[in-house]
């Protein structure tokens, strides 16, 4: 059912609830050729478009408006190959990454996996992606309509992280809405450490020193820091003159896993990420106490999902894992269980119920 004042309009040649019945059929194959497909189809303009309209949504935050605070997370479109068939399936905002400076395979297949019984996916992708000037050729192609951010990582060899974010800082800049210092990936060795306080502080300065102008710099945690790690970050980031966070990367952890997958290496992702990074932006929300834009993201399913991110003090949401399982049907589906959640809770609109549980 439409909650109140919500519309919902389709167009294109496939509407997204078609999109999404085929996309179970995309699971008979391996998950990496299955994503491969998905994205051709998107570049395609095969998963046609959704708008949920609702007045109730719109968010501004880092400068920017939003017209609803579901966006899609970095690593789907690692290239930013399909941004504006994705931001026409109803995100309200996209994000592309991670890019590192130069190409890189990633590591070896097959470094995706379903947990199906878990609604979860271990990765192990290691970056793979085309480098920094093919994704600067390739958002040209980029929406206008919907704020674009770009994720951008180093590379695993010959690595130097205060010369290349703030490299790739500088080639994004006039590129992007805003950009997501990427320090939590579990697949790239030695990439966690950068989370710590020193080398945090010596990769914003030399950003600083980089470059006139940028758009709002984010940097994106892992869900395994400690509570003393989160308050060392936020300190670090509101020093260091970050905007925001993005709570969080995949975790490690693999606690009360159903699957015969579960023991694989890599990054878990999807629900049972929930609670973990729900708690770990509370108290990241808690500790930046009103001086950065936290970007809520792990485990979201539901219209309920996104509200409890808000809550806790998200002023943005952001998804993969259910994504890639439920297909373009997810966005409305969400939007829709957003504005019931809304109703049910008495919050006249988005913003009015980011931190309402602080
Ligand atoms: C296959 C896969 C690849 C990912 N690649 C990236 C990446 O390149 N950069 C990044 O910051 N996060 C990456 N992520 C993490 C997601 O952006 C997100 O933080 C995480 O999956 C938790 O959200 P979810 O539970 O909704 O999937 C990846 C996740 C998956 C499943």
């Amino acid at each position: 059912m439409l909650a109140r004042g919500a519309k919902l309009r389709h167009q294109g040649r496939m509407n997204p609830a078609l999109a999404s019945v085929l996309t179970p059929l995309l699971r008979l194959i391996d998950a990496e050729t299955a994503h491969g497909l998905a994205l051709r189809a998107l570049r395609l303009g095969l998963a046609g478009s959704a708008a949920v309209v609702d007045p109730r949504f719109a968010v501004h935050a880092l400068g920017l408006s939003f017209r609803n605070p579901l966006g899609l997370a970095a690593g789907f479109d690692k290239n930013a190959e399909a941004l504006a068939p994705l931001a026409r399936l109803g995100f309200g905002f996209v994000e592309a990454g991670t890019v590192t400076p130069r190409p890189q395979a990633g590591n070896p297949k097959p470094r995706l996996f379903r947990l199906s019984e878990d609604r979860a996916v271990i990765n192990r992708m290691g970056f793979n992606n085309a480098g920094i000037d093919a994704y600067v050729a390739n958002l040209a192609r980029r929406p206008r309509d919907v704020p674009v951010g770009g994720n951008i990582g180093i590379n695993k060899d010959n690595a130097d992280p205060e010369r290349d974010y703030p490299a790739l800082v500088r080639a994004l800049a006039r590129q992007v809405d805003y950009i997501v210092i990427n320090v939590s990936s579990p697949n790239t060795p030695g990439l966690r450490d950068l989370q710590g306080e020193a080398r945090l502080r010596s990769i914003l300065a030399a950003i600083r020193a980089g470059s006139d102008s940028h758009p709002p710099l984010l940097v994106k945690i892992a869900p395994d820091l400690s509570a003393e790690g989160v308050a060392s970050v936020v300190q670090t980031c509101v020093e260091g003159g970050a905007a925001g966070l993005i709570v969080s990367n995949t975790t490690l952890s693999r606690t009360g896993l159903a699957s015969a997958q579960a023991t694989q290496a890599g990054g878990l992702s999807g629900v049972p990420l929930m609670a973990r990074s729900t708690s770990v932006l509370r108290h990241a929300a808690r500790e930046a106490a009103g001086r950065l834009v936290l970007v809520g993201v792990g485990g979201v399913a539901s219209g309920a999902d996104v509200l409890a991110k808000l809550k806790a003090g998200a002023s943005l949401v952001q998804l993969y894992t259910a994504f890639a399982y439920e297909g373009p049907a997810l966005i409305p589906r969400l939007l829709h269980e957003l504005g019931a959640a809304l109703t049910d809770q008495g919050f006249a609109s988005v913003e009015a119920a980011i931190g309402a549980d602080l």
